[in-house]
């Protein structure tokens, strides 16, 4: 068996990664090694058979015993790590969920019930260098592969709803603790049936501005929104937005791009990452076709027929949540024209968003 170390299994997209490896059978086919930042010399979890102490994280001669790396630390530590760690001659495979390397030529970003056919080939030339996308981008590809494979999309705005976790564990709490404010302070009048809603609604509006924590979103999330996701880049576009079309076309290996771009929005989801998408088609089509194309597009797609009721029922976060479904639907022909389409896309960005093109890029490998 091949030795498989892990960095960062402890953090939220780690621990996630780890739930599937375990669900999926994946240490019965690696001799995992167990690496921390902090815990050297530790415990490792129980999955650990040979290598039962925690190495250190730091040490590139420990990290290049390993035939493959697959790390949910961080860019920092990537950064910091990875130059060395070839710089040393070592030739393994590096699969990594941060964004440090994603842009790199001799990076992949993997997803490959989208692209396999350029994992494998890029596998055959060499290719050593494996990283996961940005958990937006991989549910819009997840979600709409079926048209994109047929060809059919000329361009695509993307409107995003994306949920707390995309900040991390500190945001979900953070999330969580201000709908607790919120609900604090309007729970006596809320509890009086005759009380006037517009004195709650004062009384909510004022502690969102004051109470409600905002260290970590620097905004109020909790009862509000957020219309700019990671840092300002100097065209207007914030860094999410930007790596909408940078990410898709270079996860399909398009020859001409693809323009792909739109509104990255913070809500108050706490997984779930949704896309509200204008599609400009290459070509007026049915919409039963256009239907039938995105639904064979992957076997996780779950195509929700454009109906309220089955909308409530299906399409929210709240029956897609921990699971590895990607939810289209929303699929109409726009006022615009026929070949004009809108549709919503779903998905836990934990899980296809983030630890799953990871696993499933370990197994391409020890296949
Ligand atoms: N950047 C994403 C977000 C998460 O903030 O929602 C990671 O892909």
């Amino acid at each position: 068996k091949q030795l498989v170390g892990l960095v960062g299994w402890r953090g939220m997209v780690g621990s996630v990664l780890m739930e599937r490896m375990q669900a999926e059978g994946d240490f019965d086919l690696i001799e995992p090694v167990f690496f921390s930042t902090s815990n050297a010399g530790g415990k490792a979890p129980a999955v650990a058979r040979t290598h039962t102490q925690l190495r250190d994280a730091g040490d590139v001669a420990a990290l290049a015993q390993c035939a493959i790396i697959i790390t949910c630390q961080g860019g920092d530590y990537t950064k910091e790590v990875f130059p060395q760690l070839r710089a040393s001659g070592w030739q393994g495979h590096w699969i990594d969920a941060a964004s440090a390397l994603r842009m790199e030529d001799d990076a992949v970003i993997v997803l490959d019930p989208v692209n396999d056919g350029l994992i494998r080939q890029k596998l055959s030339a060499g290719g050593r260098n494996w990283i996961g996308g940005n958990c937006t981008n991989s549910i819009l590809l997840m979600g709409l592969n079926g048209l994109f494979n047929a060809g059919l999309v000329e361009w695509i705005s993307s409107m995003t709803y994306q949920a707390a976790s995309g900040g991390g564990a500190k945001h979900m709490r953070e999330l969580l603790q201000g709908m607790g404010v919120i609900h604090g302070a309007a729970a006596d009048q809320l509890a009086t049936p005759a009380s006037a809603i517009l004195d709650i609604d004062r009384r909510v509006a004022q502690t969102i501005r004051e109470d409600v924590p905002t260290e970590q979103f620097g905004a109020p999330l909790a009862g509000g929104l957020i219309p700019w996701i990671d840092s300002q880049l100097p065209n207007g576009q914030s860094k999410e937005e930007w790596k909408g079309q940078a990410e898709v076309n270079k996860i399909l290996g398009t020859s001409a791009t693809i323009p792909v771009d739109g509104l990255c929005v913070r809500v108050g989801a706490m997984r779930c990452h949704s896309l509200a998408l204008t599609i400009k088609l290459s070509k007026d089509l049915p919409l039963a076709e256009i239907e039938a194309l995105i639904q064979g597009g992957n076997p996780w797609v779950k195509f929700v027929a454009n109906d309220k009721a089955l909308t409530l029922k299906e399409l929210t976060p709240a029956p897609i949540t921990g699971t590895l479904q990607i939810g289209v639907g929303r699929v109409r022909k726009l006022n615009m024209g026929p070949q004009y389409l809108s549709a919503f896309v779903i998905g836990d960005q934990l899980l296809w968003g983030a630890a799953e093109p990871l696993r499933r890029m370990l197994r391409i490998l020890l296949q």
